[in-house]
């Protein structure tokens, strides 16, 4: 059984990777969530995961993050996730609340008292995995290993060649990348290999709960490939999820990952050292370089109609 803790900015997509997380509690447990900074404000992430958790009828651990990057002003993305962070679906308020403690300390707390070594899943921005790292050294030993959506090796979403999540905390992904844990990243390329074609997304108009909050979740989320006539969207932070699941499924090749955090034109670049001459030992970082799609996209919908069937 992997255990896991879950940073994350909900965020359409981030609340997609948390129910294929849910559907596989015989694989994965889930210790808590910590919330983050980065689609929207901590403030209104941190709600919409309340409010998913509330609909589902489940409890559990949720403790507010970074209220804006390390050392940058606060950049949102009403673009992609609208002015909610979650456009799209009206679900009831949350009458559930985040726990008293920050984010930071929940993790040392969580971490320093697990008896098994954990998985940090972190789904946006870095802040609060940095944070923990500088504030906290003595968790390292707990934690097996970092798997990060984030980055890429050639493209961009927020910059020609950056990412989103990377970008808007750079320092705080240097900390990451350069901590010497064991990294995995699911950057874009690996996510554009497994993005949903809009048709196929139409299995979950119907009137199960889970299924339908993918459905209006995807409805909003996707209409930023339909505006640039794209006949599919990736999901990005349920990349991270399904390697963590099924592995086999995907190519990856180990690189030494160094993010850039200076450039005018490549702030938030993952820059990844192709020479092949460079000692294994400095190969910091598994890069999921793709997926098979029809065994993704099956996947996924399957993980969302058996959680249809379960009362969870
Ligand atoms: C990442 O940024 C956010 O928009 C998504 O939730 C994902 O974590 C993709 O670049
Ligand atoms: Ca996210």
């Amino acid at each position: 059984m992997q255990q896991i803790l879950i940073d994350c900015d909900p965020g359409h997509d981030d609340i997609i990777a948390i129910l294929v997380a849910l559907a596989h509690q015989d694989q994965i447990e889930i210790l808590g969530f910590t919330t983050v900074a980065g689609n929207q404000t901590v403030d209104k992430v941190t709600n919409n995961l309340l409010k998913v958790l509330d609909y589902l009828g489940l409890r559990y651990d949720v403790a507010k993050g970074a209220r804006q990057p390390l050392r940058r002003p606060l950049e949102v993305q009403p673009l992609a996730h609208g002015e909610s962070g979650m456009d799209g679906p009206l679900l009831p308020e949350a009458k559930s609340h985040p726990l008293a403690i920050s984010a930071v300390e929940y993790l040392r707390h969580k971490l320093l008292n697990s008896t098994n070594k954990v998985t940090l899943v972190a789904l946006g921005p870095l802040t609060n995995i940095a944070l923990l790292l500088t504030l906290h050294p003595e968790v390292r030993p707990k934690i097996e290993k970092i798997a990060i959506m984030g980055g890429s090796l050639d493209s961009g979403n927020i910059l020609p060649r950056a990412e989103f999540n990377i970008y808007h905390d750079p320092e705080a992904a240097k900390i990451v990348f350069s901590s010497g844990i064991r990294i995995i990243m699911s950057g874009l390329e690996v996510c554009y290999s497994g993005s949903v074609t809009h048709d196929r997304l139409e299995i979950f108009n119907n009137d199960h709960k889970v299924s339908r909050l993918v459905y209006e979740l995807m409805d909003f989320f996707s209409q930023y490939s339909k505006q640039r006539n794209i006949n599919s969207s990736p999901i990005f932070d349920m990349t991270v999820i399904i390697h963590l699941l099924k592995p086999e499924i995907f190519k990856s090749k180990l690189y030494y990952i160094d993010v850039e955090t200076e450039g005018a034109l490549c702030r938030g670049m993952t820059v990844a050292e192709k020479r092949e001459s460079l000692p294994f030992d400095r190969l910091n970082t598994e890069v999921l370089l793709s997926v098979d799609n029809k065994e993704f996209v099956d996947y996924f919908i399957e993980s969302i109609q058996s959680l249809d069937k379960t009362s969870l």
